[in-house]
């Protein structure tokens, strides 16, 4: 089943909480959690006790997408009882088979994540070891971007990759993405969808969480 996993980033932060309960009663899955330190992405978003600070107030497992250079030194921080996913980008690890095995044994699903311009030959010697590709569909640092629609033969070939090889990594896409363009990534092989803007700027909030569930259900 593909699953929606709406990013907190463009929610209000003075009322994260209710703008999380509110996504979670409308259907949503999983909630995507953007961390930004300023220096691998040029803006800074939110650490740790920001997400901590939602812990039992929702039973959705967090997704951690970890914009940050060094992400080793602050894995553990982020391992939670709603932890599912973290979530590291190959341009920011120097030894990604070794911070791969780090997440895995922090007790988190381990995800890495590839820009626009990187090739998946940058990942293909950790496909067998990681739970979840992120293909990134807008230069990661902010929400609200176009989505890059060159991406959509990475996330084909990576589909094909994960064929062939029998292996069951999930797919996640993330950038750009509404409820016109939902539809053609998951045909091209993506689980997850992530989206921001377009939940969390929308008129009616829940309304927009069914629509994309109605779509990721056909
Ligand atoms: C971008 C973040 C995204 C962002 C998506 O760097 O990784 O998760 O919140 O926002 P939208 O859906 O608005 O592109
Ligand atoms: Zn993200």
């Amino acid at each position: 089943m593909k699953q929606l996993a709406p990013s907190i980033l463009s929610a209000d932060f003075s009322r994260l909480g209710e703008c999380v309960c509110q996504i979670e009663k409308a259907g949503a899955d999983i909630i995507h959690v953007d961390v930004m330190d300023g220096h691998f992405v040029p803006n800074i978003s939110f650490g740790a006790a920001v997400m901590k600070s939602l812990c039992g107030k929702t039973g959705m497992p967090f997704d951690v997408h970890l914009m940050i250079e060094d992400p080793d030194r602050y894995l553990e921080d982020f391992i939670t009882d709603n932890t599912e996913y973290i979530t590291v980008h190959a341009e920011a690890c120097v030894h990604l088979h070794r911070t791969i095995q780090h997440i895995k044994s922090s007790g988190a699903k381990a995800g890495v994540a590839v820009n626009p311009a990187t090739p998946l030959s940058a990942v293909e010697c950790v496909l067998e070891d990681v739970d979840m590709i992120l293909i990134m569909s807008v230069n990661p640092g902010f929400g609200g971007q176009k989505f890059i629609s060159s991406v959509l033969p990475k996330i084909r070939n990576l589909d094909e990759l994960r064929r062939e090889n029998n292996l069951d990594f999930t797919i996640e896409i993330d950038g750009g993405i509404n409820p016109d363009n939902v539809k053609t990534v998951t045909d091209a092989g993506v689980d997850i969808v992530v989206a921001g803007s377009s939940v969390f700027g929308a008129a009616d909030i829940e309304a927009r969480v069914k629509e994309f569930r109605e779509i990721l259900q056909k």
